[in-house]
């Protein structure tokens, strides 16, 4: 982990409020696993936290790293205002990844993602699908507008989407699909989006081959504060827990308690 400064290459609104920035910098180096995060200083003076966004696509010959995040608040909103040749102070990268090294050629990885959890799924389908793993994704949006990236993951194997008002794909819980994947048993199943999805996700298949990424407010972003722990499972007392930020943001489903 590092602190430096990452200069912006491109910045694209690829669905309603939805961007995708792409920047370059030596800190590319230091990362590898996906879904590893960066926290990333808004420019100017005015706001002092940090804001941790995962990190969608690494592409190391290039020394370029993509992220993509929803704009929610003023950070994000300035963050949003960025073109080329802009720089940004990161910290990162940050936290532990998914996990990949258990799967082999040929075994199959369910992929779920609800919304903005769906990015750090990315980087993770590019190397699980390097690797020869079968991949299936089922994401769930708001709407049409805000759905992306499914032809991206196409590239990787079938991409099942539902949307909340049925504008696109299926209508609902994109939890619908979890009856319907026509015989494809997931060896591992990876999941990052809202605390009801990941419920679901962990009720529906083997707890101990189920990775969930966990999204929390962070302050520190490095296991300083303690204001992102989240509960371990068997925790002998109050203090027992996890620091999403140092210990996460990705726990097995067995690990922790939702
Ligand atoms: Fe401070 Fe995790 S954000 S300990």
């Amino acid at each position: 982990m590092s602190q430096a400064m990452m200069t912006v290459v491109s910045q694209t609104e690829i669905a309603k409020d939805i961007f995708e920035l792409r920047l370059k910098g030596a800190l590319v180096n230091e990362m590898g696993a996906p879904d590893q995060f960066l926290h990333i200083r808004v420019p100017g003076d005015e706001l002092l936290l940090r804001r941790p966004i995962s990190i969608a696509a690494i592409d190391a010959d290039k020394e370029e790293c993509v992220i993509i995040y929803r704009t929610e608040g003023k950070g994000t909103t300035i963050i949003s205002q960025l073109t080329a040749g802009d720089e940004l102070d990161i910290l990162g990268p940050l936290g532990n990844g998914y996990p990949i090294d258990m799967l082999a050629a040929g075994q199959n990885a369910l992929l779920i993602g609800g919304g903005i959890g769906v990015p750090p799924l990315y980087e993770l389908a590019k190397q699980l699908h390097a690797k020869g793993v079968n991949i299936v994704s089922c994401f769930g949006f708001k709407n049409k507008d805000e759905v992306f990236y499914e032809e991206e993951f196409a590239a990787f194997g079938k991409v099942n989407i539902a949307t909340d008002d049925g504008s696109y794909g299926k209508h609902g819980f994109v939890t619908q699909y979890f009856d319907e994947l026509d015989g494809f048993v997931p060896d591992a199943v990876f999941a990052c989006g809202p605390k009801g999805l990941l419920v679901a996700v962990s009720k529906t298949f083997d707890p101990s081959l189920t990775y969930l990424s966990l999204e929390e407010r962070m302050a520190c972003g490095i296991g300083a504060c303690y204001g992102c722990v989240c509960d371990k499972k068997n925790s002998t007392s109050a203090y027992d827990n996890y620091r999403v930020c140092v210990e996460g943001p990705v726990f097995r489903a067995e690990e922790i308690v939702l």
